[in-house]
C-alpha cells in the first residue's frame, strides 16, 4: 500500500523568519498521520527548518542539487551538503528549472544518480507544455522524459523514487488538470515504469500530481487510485491551506 505524500514546493518564497513562523503554525495543527507531509524550501532555510521540525513527522526537502560532490560551480549546492543538513527529499527537474536554468534530461539524470548515491529521495518532475497537450502529444512527452531521466537507474532505486506529474499549463495558473486527466497520466507513468523496469517497481513508485492543487480540489484528485500525493506550490505557503491538503481525508 503506497502512503500518500503531500510535498510543499515553496519555490523562491519565504525568508528564514517567515519559514520559522510557518513551522510554528503548522506544529499547532493536527496532521493526518496516515499521510506523509514535507516542505521543499530554499537552501538558506533548510538548517533552521530541520531544527524547527525536529520531533515532528514533517519531512524536509530541497529544490535542486548539483550532480558533482564539490567543485568550481559558483552558486551551486551539492548532495553531500544537503545530506549533512538531513534533508529527506530534493525536487529535481522542475519545469521552472528546465525553462529558466537550462536543466536538461541529461543533467536531471545525473542529479537523480547523485541523490541516490547520498540516500536522498528525488522528487522527479515531468510534464508537458500546453501546445504539446493540445497536439495530443502529452503521453509521448512524458514517456520520453521518463526514458531519459531514469536511464541507468536500478529497479530498486525507481521503486524508492517520487515522480511528480506537473502539466506546465497547470502550474501557478489556477487551471488544474481534471481528476481524470491527473489519474490517467499518473496511471500512464506507472505503466511506463512497469515497461522500463518491472511490476514491483511500478507498484511501489509514488506518483504525485502537481499544478494548482488547493484545499478545495485536493480530495477529488487525491482520491484517485494512481495519484499518490501532490506537489503543491502556491497553496503550500499558507500553513492552514497546506494542512488542509494534507488532511484531505482526515
Ligand atoms: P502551483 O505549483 O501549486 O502553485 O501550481 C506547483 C509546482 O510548481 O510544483
Amino acid at each position: 500500500m503506497r502512503r500518500k505524500f503531500i510535498a510543499g514546493n515553496w519555490k523562491m518564497y519565504k525568508t528564514t523568519a517567515e519559514a520559522l513562523a510557518f513551522a510554528e503554525a503548522l506544529k499547532g495543527i493536527r496532521l493526518d498521520p496516515a499521510v506523509e507531509a514535507g516542505v521543499c524550501a530554499p537552501f538558506t532555510q533548510l538548517a533552521a527548518l530541520k531544527a524547527a521540525f525536529a520531533g515532528t513527522d514533517v519531512k524536509l526537502g530541497a529544490q535542486n542539487a548539483h550532480f558533482e560532490d564539490q567543485g568550481a560551480f559558483t552558486g551551486e549546492v551539492s548532495a553531500p551538503m544537503l545530506k549533512e543538513i538531513g534533508v529527506d527529499y530534493t525536487v529535481i527537474g522542475h519545469s521552472e528549472r528546465r525553462e529558466y536554468f537550462a536543466e536538461t534530461d541529461e543533467t536531471v539524470n545525473k542529479k537523480l544518480r547523485q541523490l541516490f548515491a547520498y540516500g536522498i529521495t528525488p522528487i522527479l518532475c515531468v510534464g508537458e507544455k500546453l501546445e504539446r497537450r493540445d497536439a495530443g502529444e502529452e503521453l509521448q512527452v512524458v514517456r520520453e522524459q521518463l526514458e531519459k531521466d531514469l536511464a541507468g537507474l536500478t529497479a530498486a532505486q525507481v521503486a524508492e523514487l517520487v515522480i511528480a506529474y506537473e502539466p506546465i499549463w497547470a502550474i501557478g495558473t489556477g487551471r488544474t488538470a481534471s481528476p481524470d486527466q491527473a489519474e490517467s497520466m499518473c496511471r500512464f507513468i506507472r505503466e511506463t515504469v512497469a515497461g522500463l523496469y518491472d511490476g514491483a517497481a511500478a507498484d511501489k513508485v509514488r506518483i504525485q500530481y502537481g499544478g494548482s492543487v488547493k484545499p478545495d480540489n485536493a480530495a477529488e484528485i487525491l482520491g484517485r487510485p494512481n495519484v499518490d500525493g501532490a506537489l503543491v506550490g502556491g497553496a503550500s505557503l499558507v500553513p492552514e491551506d497546506f494542512a488542509k491538503i494534507v488532511n484531505f481525508g482526515f
